[in-house]
């Protein structure tokens, strides 16, 4: 498990105890509406249980690929998650990110968005790194192309028709980096 500071923010794996305030994040409403229903969500059911069941979700990718999202914190409070994750329906690995409302509007998403993309080209080697999001969620779309991903198409997933990819390979973030060290 990979534990990283950024200039602001701590990137740590998320542990069974985070359950209560990740789920504070994850299942604000403001947030929820924007990503798919966590597996094993039910209507009514124990948002809490469901969040550890996420948490032990990404302890097990931490373990088997070296990736899950971390949990962000500021100020050791948790705001939110970002990160890498495997997503078997495209075999390939996103970058993605959530904060709770409180959290929007100081660029925190792009501070973990790159340094997410730093760990993948660079710790894992990854060939390339994408993102989806609805074709209405122009925040995150923001976030995408300040990170340097570009728009491809729009693609089915878990049901929904209207979303959108942007991707980058290891190439064009080498150039970059490059380009923003000159
Ligand atoms: C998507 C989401 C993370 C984007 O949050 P965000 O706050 O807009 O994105 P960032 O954290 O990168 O912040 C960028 C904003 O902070 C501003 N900002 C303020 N201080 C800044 C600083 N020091 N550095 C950089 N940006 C700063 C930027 O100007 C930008 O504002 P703008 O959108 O008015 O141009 C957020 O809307 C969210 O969690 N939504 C719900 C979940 C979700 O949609 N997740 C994505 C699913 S694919």
């Amino acid at each position: 498990m990979t534990i990283l500071r950024t200039e602001r923010l701590a990137l740590r794996p998320l542990l069974p105890d985070d359950a209560e305030d990740y789920a504070t994040m994850r299942f604000h409403p403001e947030v929820a509406k924007w990503l798919p229903p966590a597996p094993g969500k039910q209507e009514e059911g124990d948002l809490v249980a469901t969040a550890r069941a996420t948490i032990d979700r990404f302890a097990a990718s931490w373990q088997e690929r070296r990736l899950a999202p971390w949990g962000i914190f500021l100020d050791a409070k948790l705001i939110g998650h970002g990160g890498l994750n495997y997503v078997p329906e495209f075999d390939a690995v996103e970058v993605l990110w959530a904060l709770h409302p409180e959290a929007w509007g100081q660029g925190y998403a792009t501070e973990v968005a790159e340094a997410a993309l730093n760990y993948g080209f660079g710790a894992l080697d990854l060939g390339s790194i994408f993102a989806i999001t609805f074709e209405s969620n122009l925040s995150s779309q923001a976030v995408m192309k300040r990170i340097g991903l570009t728009y491809r198409k729009r693609v089915d997933y878990k049901g929904f028709t209207d979303i959108v990819w942007f991707d980058i390979d290891r190439a064009a973030y080498a150039e970059r980096t490059s380009a923003a060290a000159r």
